[in-house]
């Protein structure tokens, strides 16, 4: 008879001991779950210290010129850190204003005092202007093998690009940064500031990656503070200012950004070389030469920025 209670009490007592036991294993592993993926806010001081010495860095350059002019820095930094890199390039490099301004002859050029009327058709255009991004990476010592052409097809004018056509961009650069992420985890990506940098309309091949990363962070399927977001049309403004959330001095990489842009500059008709960058943002180029400051801007924040951009 009293066997019986002490039975009960073992069992419970065992109980009571395995579920001790259970919980001391599994509430830190749930502590440190939640925290790990609670969304954090991104910070100053988080995305400062990501760009100082991110374990991997990707960048999405959406066209062929805005490598040199907003991200040249950055590049330069994690290349001379030994900080693993990828490139990819998002347009096509289609710009339909550009070849009519160097094949047309209807157009003055203020720099050669002429109106250019070079043998040129779109299909040039596109492939001189990737060779130029490509004389850019090699100046800044990307190696071959990191940089990867999207060959997205730029649509240019606000009319041609359509919901549809703007969804599937943006689509495919959000499949590219998932790819990245699933291949490495903690990869800092960085993407233009489509949302904030802008001259005119919002142009749509800067505002992708933007979106793609508002979407993603959204589901949740990548942290806040695993993107930056780089201004370039913010260098129309006079030194003074060029504004963003946060900036950096990165003006020890002065000397790789002026052969970046310089890839853009190359002028030499003779041997195939046309300056396209530079006849395209003249403006851009010269002011990006000689700032030694990055200007990023975070995506989630709650920040109303005055954006309304003058042309100098
Ligand atoms: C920003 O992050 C906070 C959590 O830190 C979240 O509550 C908020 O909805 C986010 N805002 C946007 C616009 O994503
Ligand atoms: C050069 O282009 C300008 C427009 O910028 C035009 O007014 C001028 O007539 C052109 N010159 C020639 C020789 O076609
Ligand atoms: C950036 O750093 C350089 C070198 O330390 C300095 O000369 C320059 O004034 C700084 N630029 C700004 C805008 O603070
Ligand atoms: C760009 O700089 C060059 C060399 O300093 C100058 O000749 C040219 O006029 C400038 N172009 C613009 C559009 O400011
Ligand atoms: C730009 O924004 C400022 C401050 O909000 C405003 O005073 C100014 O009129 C705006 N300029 C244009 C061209 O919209
Ligand atoms: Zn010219």
């Amino acid at each position: 008879m009293k066997q019986k209670p002490l039975y009960w009490r073992k069992l419970l007592f065992t109980f009571l001991g395995s579920l001790a036991v259970c919980l001391l294993i599994l509430l830190p592993i749930v502590i440190v779950y939640t925290t790990k993926n609670l969304a954090q806010p991104v910070t100053y001081a988080t995305l400062q210290a990501e760009i100082d010495r991110p374990e991997v860095s990707i960048y999405y350059i959406p066209h062929q010129d805005d490598d040199a002019i907003a991200f040249a820095l950055s590049i330069a930094h994690d290349v001379a850190n030994n900080i693993p890199i990828q490139v990819h390039l998002i347009s096509d490099g289609a710009n339909h204003d550009l070849q009519q301004n160097m094949a047309s002859g209807l157009h003055y050029c203020k720099w050669h005092n002429t109106n250019h009327s070079f043998p040129l058709d779109d299909q040039d255009i596109s492939r001189i202007r990737t060779q130029e991004f490509l004389a850019s990476m090699a100046a800044l010592n990307v190696p071959p093998d990191k940089i990867h052409l999207m060959n997205l097809h730029d649509y240019q004018t606000p009319a041609a690009w359509t919901a549809d056509l703007y969804d599937q961009l943006k689509d495919s650069v959000k499949k590219q940064i998932l790819a990245n992420h699933a291949q490495y985890p903690n990869a800092l990506h960085h993407c233009s500031s489509g949302f904030f940098d802008f001259d005119g309309p919002r142009n749509p091949v800067h505002l992708a990656c933007w979106d793609a990363a508002a979407e993603i962070t959204k589901a949740s399927l990548i942290q806040a503070d695993r993107f930056a977001f780089y201004r370039t049309y913010v260098f129309y403004q006079p030194p003074s200012h060029r504004w963003s959330q946060m900036t950096m001095n990165f003006s020890q990489f002065l000397p790789q950004h002026r052969i970046s842009v310089q890839a853009y500059q190359a002028y030499d008709p003779a041997n195939g070389q046309y300056a396209l960058g530079m006849h395209s943002v003249p403006i851009l180029m010269n002011n990006t030469i000689v700032d030694g400051i990055i200007y990023l801007d975070f995506l989630n924040n709650t920040v109303q920025v005055p954006n309304n951009v003058t042309v100098l």
